[in-house]
């Protein structure tokens, strides 16, 4: 393959739906913080995979762990055992709260699990989930229900019923919102796509003592947060409020697609056979995939380096933000970080990408970086380079 980025643009142009705004830029290769682009120039990526690539751009332990299964099973259907997919739950189970694990191929289909199974669950009649503004669950027709903006809603109407929106915090308001048909409480630990919202203490858990009080399902999605990200294996352990459900993907397989579902043991049984499935969900690939990213977090000791990431970037952040008008406020944990602006970012975006700069806006105002947790410091310095130049220049 040795086409340039404007042939591949226009095989886009002719063959793929137009649903993504994408930047004309088309990329061929990546290692570790790096990316190229078919005319070989090097971009920085702050933002790898929108988070799924955690662990850098083709970590090396993943591609062999890939290399090796690939030869040797790539899939079966779930009407058998491997080996892959049981030792991958084993290990997901323990690094979280010992439950048990439903696997699937993303984000949006792990919180589709969790749905239905709060739904199974529930006594009849009980169906409604309380979920929040600002946050994103995902695409299907119930994640986008779940998703509570109408700007992702318009056009698909009747949406699914039984979500019912509170704001991010109110905790007041969410004790209002729960009625005889309420089942569950769904939320982002902390709300990535919203604006990286890192929500107070006491929010989650007084979310938790809810769900105790009245019996409900308390489903942490973890998809942006999870394994690893905020320098804990899942964020719940960074608040030490524990959800009865989490769901995963992203970071799960070192950019390799999958989802997980965890459920409490006691409520693995409601997702009873026949009520749910996904043909490639758990396939050997991407259980090798995950078996690998959780063996190289830990072996080269990449939870602490999340905290060590957080720390260079809030310092120089700070130091902005004692300089430079335009910055609200700096927020975020481990890799995943948010700087407020007063203004609208995109531009900001653009700049840096002028200068082989990949990083992202979000909520409009919101710079969000989702950096690899190895990067470099000298990468991350270059990097925060560029975006200082870019604020410098668009105050
Ligand atoms: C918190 C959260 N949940 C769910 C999703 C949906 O994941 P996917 O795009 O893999 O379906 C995302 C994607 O950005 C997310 O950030």
């Amino acid at each position: 393959m040795s086409r340039s980025s404007q042939e591949i643009i226009s095989l886009f142009d002719q063959f793929v739906i137009p649903n993504y705004t994408r930047y004309p830029v088309a990329l061929v290769r990546g290692e570790g913080s790096y990316l190229w682009d078919a005319e070989g120039v090097r971009y920085i990526d702050f933002f790898p995979g929108w988070g799924c690539d955690m662990l850098g751009h083709a970590p090396e332990p993943i591609a062999n762990a890939i290399r090796e299964q690939v030869g040797r099973l790539i899939h079966v259907p779930n009407s058998w055992h491997t080996e892959e997919q049981g030792v991958w739950a084993q290990m997901l189970s323990e690094r979280s709260f010992g439950g048990k694990a439903f696997f699937c191929n993303s984000g949006a289909e792990a919180n589709e699990a969790a749905i239905k199974l709060t739904r199974l669950r529930s006594p009849k009649g009980k169906y409604k989930i309380i979920t929040f503004y600002n946050s994103f669950h995902g695409r299907t027709m119930a994640t986008v229900t779940a998703t509570a903006q109408q700007k992702y809603h318009d056009g698909l109407e009747p949406l699914l019923p039984g979500f019912v929106y509170c704001n991010y915090g109110d905790l007041a308001g969410v004790e209002a919102a729960i009625d005889d048909e309420t089942a569950g409480i769904m939320l982002e630990p902390i709300q990535g796509e919203g604006g990286v919202n890192v929500p107070s203490l006491e929010f989650l858990q007084g979310l938790r003592k809810l769900c105790d009080e009245r019996d409900l399902v308390l489903i942490f999605d973890e998809v942006q947060t999870g394994v690893g990200r905020t320098g804990e294996w899942f964020a719940y352990q960074y608040f030490n409020v524990v959800p009865d459900v989490m769901t995963l993907a992203k970071t799960i397989c070192g950019g390799v697609a999958a989802g997980a579902m965890l459920c409490k043991r006691e409520l693995a049984p409601s997702l009873r056979k026949g009520m749910h499935a996904s043909t490639f969900g758990g396939n050997s690939v991407a259980a090798a995939a995950g078996i690998a990213t959780i063996k190289m977090i830990e072996e080269e000791g990449l939870l602490a380096r999340a905290k060590e990431v957080e720390k260079r970037v809030k310092d120089r952040a700070a130091k902005w933000a004692s300089e430079m008008d335009i910055i609200q406020e700096v927020r975020g944990v481990g890799a995943m970080i948010g700087i407020e602006l007063k203004i609208e970012g995109s531009r900001f975006v653009e700049l840096c990408m002028e200068n082989r700069l990949l990083i992202n806006c979000t909520h409009g105002k919101v710079i969000r970086m989702l950096p690899a947790v190895n990067i470099p410091f000298e990468t991350l310095d270059e990097g925060l380079g560029v975006l200082e130049d870019a604020l410098k220049k668009g105050a």
